[in-house]
């Protein structure tokens, strides 16, 4: 009897390949689960007309947590030439599966990790005083809303007649745009509501407490974008005063946090921001500790419990079909060791971060990536290891 069943999302391209490697890596930590395969990607589109059905959706209701390798994506028009035949009159839109996860199950909580692993040659140094060079040890948690603001969907080129009235009655609209005709404006809106706003920064400041972090950074701009981003700081101050107050608000703008990026990164412990913010933030850390290849997520629901867990990365379909796979697995291993975290099997989680550990530190295996060549089938003849022997070294070093 497994203790656990999960719904395996591989997708397509490198998502295959990570996702298998993954499931080796957790079945050499003992974790003791069964996995359901979720149809999703562009193989449902072509051949169904959905790259989300229904029954995947089904699944992730029964079992509630999924792991997830990556989907290819295109635009409407390469969409529509690759539809199988008999879709073609249909009027299907093609709609990008992952969007349609986090509607679904109202993912709202995004959560990428950014922890630098000690030797990997691909950490962001800085000069120091003098001739010292400075490795600074990272480890920050970004919490990314995930379902509002510039993402909401709420736009218009050309806007209809009641919209441009809504908007010309704003005494700001009228005397910067005023003059402008209506065919000449596109808007976009920055919509937040109290109720994710509560709960992307309860996460957060939950997260910390609970980790010991001594800092929460809200990014966001609350003296320019006054409304949204002026809410969710008063907010963050309350509920820090009031149920927080041993851990410290600190309060930046994202310009000014993009800077900071490269100056005291290892200062920052966890970091709360809105949709776009925390998605430009969480790149920015990310490439400070080895960019794609590091990247890992989740994106959940307190709720219903519901939790998907991913890398960041995509497809890369460049790479899918190379006989012996060159990407660096790490992303989706560590995406998996956030589940493990997520079910309470912390010592799991910890198994294998120490075993990835281990094997960076030795330095003898490294993905192209690491080291620092060009992706191409010959990397491995130039010394890069593989996709697998990466996972057989993470595997031989679990404690
Ligand atoms: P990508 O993340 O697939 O690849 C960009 C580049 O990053 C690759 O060419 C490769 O050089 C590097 N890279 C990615 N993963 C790596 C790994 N594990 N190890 C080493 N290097 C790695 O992004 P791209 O090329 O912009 O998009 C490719 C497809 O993926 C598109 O169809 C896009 O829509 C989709 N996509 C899907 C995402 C998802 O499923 N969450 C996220 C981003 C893109
Ligand atoms: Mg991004």
């Amino acid at each position: 009897m497994s203790n656990w069943t999960i719904v395996v999302l591989p997708g397509d391209g490198i998502g295959k390949v990570v996702l298998a490697e993954a499931i080796r890596v957790l079945d050499a930590v003992g974790f003791n689960a069964e996995y359901v395969l979720g149809d999703i990607g562009w193989e449902f589109w072509r051949s169904e007309g959905n790259a989300l059905p229904q029954r995947t959706l089904d699944l992730i209701s029964e079992h509630k947590v999924a792991l997830f390798g990556a989907i290819t994506s295109k635009p409407k028009v390469d969409a529509q030439k690759e539809l199988s035949p008999e879709l073609v009159k249909q009027n299907l839109i093609y709609s990008s599966p992952i969007v349609g996860l986090r509607q679904y199950f109202g993912l709202d909580i995004c959560l990428r990790p950014c922890r630098s692993y000690k030797g990997n040659p691909l950490n962001f140094i800085r000069r120091g005083r003098g001739e010292i060079i400075e490795e600074p040890a990272i480890d920050v948690a970004i919490f990314r809303q995930n379902t509002e603001g510039l993402y909401g969907g709420v736009e218009w080129r050309d806007p209809p007649d009641d919209v441009y009235a809504a908007f010309f009655s704003h005494p700001a609209f009228r005397k910067n745009f005023g003059n402008v005709p209506k065919e000449e404006l596109a808007i976009s809106s920055r919509i937040f509501t109290r109720k994710a706003t509560q709960r992307i920064l309860g996460a957060a400041f939950e997260y910390a407490r609970k980790r010991n972090y001594a800092s929460v950074t809200l990014c966001e701009k609350p003296n320019v974008i006054r409304e949204t981003s002026g809410m969710m700081y008063e907010m963050a101050k309350k509920l820090q005063v009031e149920t927080y107050p041993e851990i410290e608000l600190w309060n930046t703008n994202i310009d000014a946090q993009m800077m900071w990026l490269t100056k005291n990164p290892e200062d920052y412990g966890v970091i709360v921001a809105g949709n776009m913010f925390g998605d430009i933030v969480s790149d920015g850390f990310a490439g400070l500790i080895g960019g794609l290849g590091f990247a890992s997520s989740a994106q959940f629901n307190p709720d219903t419990g519901v939790a998907v867990f991913e890398p960041t990365h995509g497809s890369a379909p460049k790479y899918a079909d190379f006989q012996t796979p060159i990407v660096n697995p790490i992303a989706m291993i560590e995406s998996s060791c956030m589940m493990l975290e997520h079910l309470g099997e912390e010592e799991k989680a910890t198994h294998i971060r120490q075993a990835i550990a281990r094997v960076i530190a030795a330095g003898k295996v490294r993905t192209y990536d690491m080291s620092k060549l060009a992706g191409s089938e010959d990397v491995l003849q130039q010394g890069a290891s593989s996709t697998s022997e990466m996972t057989d070294a993470i595997i031989s070093s679990l404690p």
